[in-house]
C-alpha cells in the first residue's frame, strides 16, 4: 500500500476530473478543504490555474491536461497516479450539444458520447479495478436528471446522461460487498460553463435561473461521503426527475424541447 505524508500516514488522494470549472471544480473545492490531496484533470490548461487555487489549501495537487474523450487521454491520467491508491474518485467530466441532432456536427457528437459515457467508463474500469482489489473507494459519477427524460435538442446529451444513471446504479449494485461505493450525482441546471460550451445559452433552460455549482458540488460530496446510492440536488430537480419518471417518453421528449430549441429562451 502506498503511503505518504509528512509522519507516512495515509492521506486521503482524490481524483477529480473535469476539475477547471463547473461542478468538477467545486468538486475538487471540496476535497481540497477536507485535507484531501488531489488529481485533478480537464482538456485545456486552465486546469493548471485551477491546480493553483488548491494547493492554498496545503494539498498535494498534481494536474493532467488531456481530453478525457481518448484513450490515450484517460490513459494519461491513470499513469498520473503514479501507482498511488485513489480512494475517492470523482468522474465528473462531461459536455452536452444543442441544436437538433440532423442539424449537429457529427464530430462534436461523437466527442460528447467519446466524453461523456467511453472515456468515463474506460476511467472507471481502471481505477475501480483497483478499488475493488483493494476493497475499499468511493466513486462519484455525475449523471443528470437531464437522463430521466429524452430531450429533443439535446438528445445526445440525455441519451449520455440516460447511459450514466443507469450505469451507476447498476455499477453500484456490483459492487454491493466489495467496499467500493458508487453515487450517482443528479444536478439540474446549475451555472457553469455547461451552456455556453453547448451552444444553449439562447434556450430557454440556458435563459433560466440555475441551481449554485457549488451548492451542487456539496449535496454530490456529502452523499458519495455517506455511501448513498444517488442524489437529486435541490428540491425543484427532486419533483422534476419524480414527475419525469410518470409522464409518458413521448410527452417528455416534446416538453424538453421546447426549453431547448435553439432561440426559445429569446422568443419571450
Ligand atoms: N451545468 C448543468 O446544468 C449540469 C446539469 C447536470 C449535469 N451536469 C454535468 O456536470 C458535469 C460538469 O459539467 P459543468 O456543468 O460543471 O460544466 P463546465 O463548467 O463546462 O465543466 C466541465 C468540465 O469538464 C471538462 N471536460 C469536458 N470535456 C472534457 C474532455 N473531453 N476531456 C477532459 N475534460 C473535459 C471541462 O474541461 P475543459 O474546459 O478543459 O474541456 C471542465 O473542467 C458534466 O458531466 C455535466 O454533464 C451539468
Amino acid at each position: 500500500m502506498h503511503t505518504s505524508g509528512q509522519n507516512g500516514h495515509h492521506r486521503t488522494f482524490a481524483a477529480v476530473t473535469g476539475a477547471s470549472s463547473g461542478i468538477g471544480y467545486e468538486l475538487a473545492l471540496c476535497c481540497a478543504r477536507n485535507g484531501f490531496d488531489l488529481l485533478v484533470a480537464a482538456d485545456q490548461s486552465t486546469i493548471y490555474d485551477a491546480a493553483e487555487t488548491f494547493r492554498a489549501y496545503d494539498v498535494a495537487v498534481d494536474a493532467v491536461e488531456a481530453d478525457l474523450a481518448t484513450i490515450e487521454g484517460v490513459d494519461r491520467l491513470y499513469v498520473a497516479t503514479r501507482e498511488r491508491r485513489v480512494d475517492l474518485l470523482f468522474a465528473n467530466a462531461g459536455h452536452g450539444l444543442g441544436a437538433a441532432f440532423l442539424d449537429q456536427d457529427f464530430a462534436r457528437a461523437r466527442h460528447l458520447i467519446d466524453t461523456n459515457i467511453t472515456g468515463t467508463l474506460y476511467l472507471i474500469h481502471k481505477i475501480g479495478r483497483d478499488m475493488r482489489e483493494r476493497g475499499h473507494g468511493r466513486i462519484l459519477i455525475t449523471g443528470s436528471i437531464a437522463g430521466y427524460a429524452p430531450g429533443a435538442y439535446s438528445a445526445v446529451y440525455n441519451g449520455s446522461k440516460a447511459f450514466i444513471d443507469s450505469f451507476s446504479f447498476a455499477l453500484r449494485a456490483e459492487l454491493k460487498d466489495s467496499g467500493v461505493t458508487v453515487t450517482c450525482l443528479m444536478p439540474g441546471a446549475t451555472e457553469t460553463n455547461f451552456f455556453r460550451r453547448a451552444e444553449m445559452v439562447d434556450t430557454e433552460t440556458g435563459q433560466s435561473q440555475k441551481d449554485s455549482p457549488a451548492d451542487v458540488a456539496r449535496i454530490g460530496f456529502e452523499a458519495m461521503m455517506r455511501g448513498d446510492g444517488d442524489i437529486v440536488s435541490g428540491w425543484k430537480n427532486k419533483v422534476i426527475s419524480t414527475v419525469a419518471n410518470l409522464v409518458p417518453s413521448a410527452v417528455l421528449a416534446e416538453q424538453y424541447g421546447k426549453m431547448a430549441e435553439p432561440g426559445s429562451g429569446i422568443r419571450k
